[in-house]
């Protein structure tokens, strides 16, 4: 029944075969999908090369450059979607960003520009890319962001990331609001902890996994494909009728108190 064929698909946020929105990809393009990636461009290529070897063998229709600070980055890439595709209908934004500082130490000595450069790439980029989406959803569409549970509780470490996931989540709801007459979803899942790129700079990272591990009712946390399974549930018509959620992909560590 999932079935993402004649779905164009714009996914945000692989760094390398551990991203998350790696795993994403690969169910979306098992689901059908025609699949378009950005990465981050970076001075010497390197993401960009990492990011070709990853998706060369999905053969995506679109492999282009976008950090979510620029503003002409962010409009180049939907100019370059709308030139390949006649519509998008499926938009996955899976990507955040935290200096050092503000995952470790005291949460009241994060810096001015610290916090703000976080909470541009984390949290605005969601609002900055659905408005560009928007005019391209001309059927209605999905749009799916990753979140964790420091937006709602306190995680040792997490700190600021916390703060941007927090306005993130209730970016999606007011997304969802807004963009429902248009047919257009907006959901965030809510992912348990996983080894990758950007995880590794939370401190404490293999603390968090082995905590889930003993804590979660599946006692294990989860994978990225697991992940992806989620995110083509909710970009296909079996969730036509869910947005401005939270779906937690956590191997239920959300319900424990204790
Ligand atoms: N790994 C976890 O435990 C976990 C749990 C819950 C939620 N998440 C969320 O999942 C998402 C993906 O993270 P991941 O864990 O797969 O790590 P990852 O390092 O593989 O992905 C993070 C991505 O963010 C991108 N990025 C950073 N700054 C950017 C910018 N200025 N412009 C464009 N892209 C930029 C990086 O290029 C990278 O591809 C993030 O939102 C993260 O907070 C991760």
């Amino acid at each position: 029944m999932l079935d993402l064929k004649k779905k164009n698909a714009l996914i945000t946020g692989i760094a390398n075969e551990r991203s998350i929105a790696w795993g994403i990809t690969q169910q979306l393009h098992k689901a059908g999908a025609n699949i378009g990636v950005t990465y981050l461009p970076d001075e010497k290529g390197r993401f960009e090369k990492k990011v070709r070897e990853v998706v060369e063998p999905l053969n995506p229709s679109l492999i282009v450059p976008c950090d979510v600070q620029s503003e002409e980055q962010i409009d180049a890439t939907f100019a370059a979607v709308a030139e390949k595709w006649d519509k998008l209908d499926i938009l996955i934004h899976c990507l955040a960003f935290a200096d050092k500082e503000g995952l470790t130490g005291d949460f009241s000595d994060i810096s001015r520009d610290v916090f703000l450069k976080s909470l541009n790439i984390s949290t605005y980029s969601l609002t900055r890319m659905a408005k560009a989406a928007k005019p391209l959803m001309s059927d209605g569409g999905s749009i799916v962001t990753l979140t964790y549970i420091g937006g709602v509780r306190v995680i040792p470490n997490y700190n600021l990331m916390g703060i941007a996931k927090a306005g993130l989540e209730m970016s999606v709801r007011y997304l969802a609001s807004e963009l429902g007459s248009h047919k257009i979803r907006v959901n965030g899942i809510s992912a348990g902890p996983i080894r990758t790129l950007a995880s590794s700079a939370v401190g404490g990272i293999l603390d968090m996994i082995h905590h889930v591990e003993e804590v979660a009712p599946l006692k294990r946390t989860v994978t990225q494909i697991e992940v992806g399974n989620t995110a083509a549930f909710l970009c296909s018509d079996l969730s036509s009728g869910i947005t401005g959620q939270i779906i937690y992909v956590d191997g239920g560590y959300e319900v424990m108190g204790m």
